[in-house]
């Protein structure tokens, strides 16, 4: 059996440990704070009672996991641990910190891991002791439910250390792909344009919120439309991965967060959980767009998506990570429809493209430049997937 410490036990460090629970795992979680872990404890039994009411476990399976797990508020606990997965506070120093502390218990064959969604990986290797044990492991919210892992090496992790993580993440039936330690890796980076550009269209207004996210669903098959989605994650959220990507971009326009969210996050209306965000939850969402006109639609949905495909291509392009591997992150981590690289060789690249040129000539933006990648893969008349 595989000892695993999981530290911080908020929303990712909560749901890591039931996903190590559950797959036949000794579990130590740590936090600072006795009422987060209090506040874990209670949320995992409530969430294994429902389970054994599902008929999804039995009850001695539900007895066997609340045995296996250790609520723990100090770290000399985790000395025995195989893998040390970190879900602490999003702080550089601090995670710095907590670091230098783990692996002052762990045996040196420990794998240790982060769960950042934010920061550069490699920051935070340059004081660690073995830093060829030490990669980014980073989850979907909410762990237990999305079957989606990005696996981040740095320079100094050993390819033995990357293949015992994805075996262990395999056993514990995750779908993963491996990313380069790049802003906001696979998912986080491509799906920044379906925020930003829905965004862009309403500031220009082009169209209001609930036409847009109609378009997206009824036209993209997104299961929910950009503004209804961002209210979902939280501006809280949303909004700083976006700063945090275009920052860590060197500004890059393509990335540059617009003023609307900013001020919903600056007001406090967070989005679903404060029952107000782009939309107003004490009433019923808009099921039809506002604007019936096809050919708007169609522009919509096309913009979007292009702008989608473009960073998908980028990301191609810089060796972010793999063709298959970008394909399966946005299904399987954002749920998208479609891979899409597979959308673009349906579409034809040259539509793409052609939709990527007009907007960089219209708006003289840098934000709109085409992929090097289209251009390539056009002039050879390839597509991506052949
Ligand atoms: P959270 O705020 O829900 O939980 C953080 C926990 O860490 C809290 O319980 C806090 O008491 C504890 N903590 C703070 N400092 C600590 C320390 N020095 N030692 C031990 N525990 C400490 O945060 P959340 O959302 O779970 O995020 C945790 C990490 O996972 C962050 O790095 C975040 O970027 C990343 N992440 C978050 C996702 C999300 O959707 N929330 C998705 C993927 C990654």
């Amino acid at each position: 059996m595989k000892t695993i410490a999981v530290i911080g036990s908020g929303t990712m460090g909560s749901g890591i440990a039931q996903v190590a629970l559950m797959h036949q795992c000794k579990v130590f979680l740590y936090d600072i704070s006795e009422n987060a872990l209090q506040k874990a404890k209670n949320l995992l039994e409530q969430t294994l009672f429902k389970l054994v009411e599902k008929n999804k476990i039995t009850e001695q399976q539900k007895n066997t996991y609340l045995q296996n797990i250790f609520y723990i508020t100090t770290l000399e606990d985790i000395k025995t641990a195989d893998l040390v997965i970190e879900a602490i506070v999003e702080n550089l120093s601090i995670k710095k910190q907590t670091f230098k502390e783990i692996e002052n218990r762990v045996s040196s064959e420990c794998i240790i891991a982060t769960n950042t969604s934010s920061l550069s990986v490699h920051s935070m290797i340059r004081e660690l002791k073995y830093p060829q044990r030490f990669l980014g492991i980073h989850f979907f919210n909410p762990a237990p439910l999305m079957p989606l892992v990005e696996v981040i090496p740095t320079l100094l992790t050993d390819t033995s250390i990357v293949q015992q993580s994805l075996d262990l993440l395999h056993n514990w039936g995750k779908t993963t792909v491996i990313a380069k330690d790049t802003p906001g890796f696979i998912v986080n980076r491509i799906a920044r344009p379906f925020y930003s550009e829905a965004l862009r269209i309403y500031d220009e207004g082009v169209a209001d919120i609930p036409t847009i996210d109609w378009v997206m669903k009824n036209i993209g098959g997104f299961k929910m439309g950009p503004f209804e989605l961002m209210d979902l994650i939280g501006h809280d959220v949303n909004y700083v991965v976006t700063e945090t990507v275009w920052k860590q971009m060197y500004y890059d326009p393509k990335y540059k967060p617009s003023h609307s969210q900013k001020i919903l996050l600056d007001a406090g209306l967070l989005g679903k959980k404060t029952g107000r965000g782009f939309y107003d939850y004490s009433k019923p969402l808009p099921t039809e767009p506002t604007i019936k006109d096809n050919s708007l639609h169609h522009k919509i949905f096309i913009r979007i998506l292009s702008m989608l495909i473009n960073e998908a291509a980028d990301a191609l392009y810089y060796n972010i990570a793999s063709k298959e591997d970008i394909e399966i992150a946005m299904q399987k981590g954002v749920n998208y429809p479609k891979g899409l690289l597979h959308w673009a060789d349906e579409l034809g690249l040259n539509t793409i493209y052609n939709e990527l040129q007009s907007l960089y000539e219209y708006y003289q933006e840098d934000r709109y430049r085409p992929s090097v990648l289209l251009k390539k893969k056009i002039n050879k008349q390839e597509k991506f997937f052949e």
